[in-house]
């Protein structure tokens, strides 16, 4: 007879944290989000960390290179999808680690003799207001000049003038050798009080561009994540059924942290590919293994298969319809604190930590501060990046408010089959989705959206007394709350601007 387990499957929104003890020195600035991704004991401490405890969901509308740069430069890491051909997730990871913060390839270039109206096109396109002047348009043509939004006025001039008529042309344009260092880069910039300098070779040709933002942007990022080549970090998905080519080509292409992509990953299936990466790699490769929802699963994978940290989520993730369809999964608060406390168990038993990772289903901001609390030491979130500008999608306006698409890897669009099979099924297409796809409003930035995030978590923190995640998820005590509570979570018997009264436009 099946066993039924008595215990509700229960959800992050089901839970508050009671404030502990708040010392003088328990303020944001002493707080540290160093965080571990790979398993580490008393006598070998992990081989890496994350500066803040977040990654985005390797999936076809989240993570692609923009993603992996930005998440790096803020401290966190992306995982960039694997449902794509082998060759094309190298070439992202790739991009990733030639990001040469600082010196930029120009993406847009215009020829002397484009007009001002093919200029607004693009500027409207890219959002970009420099673009240099070449005598072929392309990246690395002779360099002839430079426009700048400032070099004409959209409604005053003759917009099918040609931009040779408006441009700084190259006399007059302050322009780097290349060779030259960032910092020498910088210090031109900044003597000459320009936005842009171009980078030229000896011939004359455009080879970068240093931007004046791009260095604020670097001093404003202390918590930048970087290997130890000085290069951006990135993680990639990988699958149980061409691991053995693709393992292989993300390594040569330098991605840093590879993780699982599977809706169920408590498998034999999974646990070969996991063994056979250890073979060949050793401890030069980091592995994350999931996704799974119970104690049994995190110990099959950590002692039989050997990875360093598991993802914990099934049916959870906002575009999931896994649970509808096939009546599989777990409340991903129930799933998360059974993980952790068999996690817990293990680190007691055998002194190796293994990080837990806490995938889908975060809601809101509260829902990530409760994750962490109940002991996940990262979490990876679809949605929340899928709605900032530097995801892989392109802005589309419904109904007068601006949008991206946003779709589940076991949605037809996303044609992800591998990720709902394992190795050896032979499955050609989907017979059903596990995924939807759906829409999501457009919120900001990554730097934007995390600034907020990471302000109120670490408020929290200082309510519960912690200055490190550790720390936070020892000394957490939760209540859970009755849905009268929930209700009264909210604001409550006042009329709410908004909300009950509409702003007048
Ligand atoms: P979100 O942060 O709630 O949007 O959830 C993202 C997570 O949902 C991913 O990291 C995956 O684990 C999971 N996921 C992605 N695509 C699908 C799908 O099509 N069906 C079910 N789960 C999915």
């Amino acid at each position: 007879m099946a066993k039924i387990i008595d215990e509700v499957s229960r959800t992050f929104s089901e839970y508050l944290l009671m404030p502990q003890l708040t010392l003088g020195n328990h303020i944001p600035e002493n707080i540290v989000l160093t965080t571990p991704v790979a398993k580490s004991s008393r006598a070998a401490p992990g081989r890496f960390s994350l500066n803040i405890p977040f990654v985005s969901a390797s999936m076809q509308s989240v993570s692609g290179a923009d993603m992996a740069i930005s998440l790096a430069r803020h401290g966190g890491l992306a995982f960039i999808f694997c449902s794509q051909p082998i060759d094309e997730q190298a070439a992202m990871v790739a991009r990733v680690k030639s990001h040469k913060a600082g010196f930029v390839p120009s993406d847009s270039n215009l020829r002397p003799e484009t007009n001002l109206r093919e200029v607004l096109e693009i500027r409207r396109k890219t959002g970009h207001s420099t673009m240099p002047v070449t005598h072929n348009g392309q990246r690395n043509g002779r360099f002839l000049g430079i426009l700048t939004d400032k070099d004409f006025w959209e409604f005053e001039d003759d917009l099918n003038a040609p931009v040779s008529d408006f441009m700084t042309p190259k006399e007059h344009v302050v322009f780097g050798t290349l060779g030259v260092s960032l910092h020498d880069a910088n210090r031109l910039l900044q003597k000459h009080k320009k936005e842009c300098l171009p980078i030229l070779d000896k011939d004359g040709s455009l080879r970068s561009l240093v931007f004046k933002k791009d260095y604020v942007d670097h001093m404003n990022n202390p918590d930048e994540l970087l290997d130890g080549q000085k290069r951006l970090v990135t993680g990639v998905g990988v699958n149980t059924h061409d691991y053995e080519e693709r393992m292989p080509a993300l390594m040569e292409a330098g991605a840093d942290v590879f993780c699982f992509d599977s809706s169920d990953g408590y498998t034999e299936f999974q646990k070969e590919a996991a063994l056979w990466a250890r073979k060949k790699y050793g401890d030069a490769v980091i592995l994350g293994g999931g996704n799974i929802i119970d104690g049994n699963a995190f110990r099959y994978l950590v002692e039989e298969g050997g990875v360093d940290f598991v993802k914990v989520g099934i049916g959870g993730g906002s575009i999931c319809i896994t649970r509808e369809q096939k009546g599989i999964g777990r409340g991903q608060a129930s799933a998360l604190m059974a993980v952790v406390a068999e996690r817990n168990r293990y680190y007691a038993e055998t002194g190796t930590y293994i990080p837990v990772c806490s995938d889908g289903g975060l809601a809101n901001d509260t829902q990530i501060i409760i994750a962490l609390a109940m002991g996940a030491d990262f979490v990876m979130m679809g949605r929340y990046f899928a709605m900032t500008i530097e995801s892989p999608t392109p802005r589309v306006s419904i109904g007068g408010r601006i949008y991206k698409p946003y779709w589940g890897e076991g949605s037809n669009r996303a044609r992800n089959w591998q990720r709902y099979t394992n190795r050896g099924a032979q499955n050609a297409g989907m017979k059903f989705e596990e995924g939807i796809d759906a829409y999501v409003p457009i919120v900001g930035s990554v730097r934007e959206v995390l600034s907020v995030t990471l302000a109120k978590l670490k408020s929290t923190m200082c309510n519960i007394g912690a200055l490190t995640l550790r720390t936070f998820a020892e000394k957490a005590v939760l209540t859970r709350i009755s849905e009268q509570s929930f209700v009264e979570s909210g604001t409550s018997n006042v009329l709410s601007l908004d909300k009950d009264i509409p702003r007048e436009l």
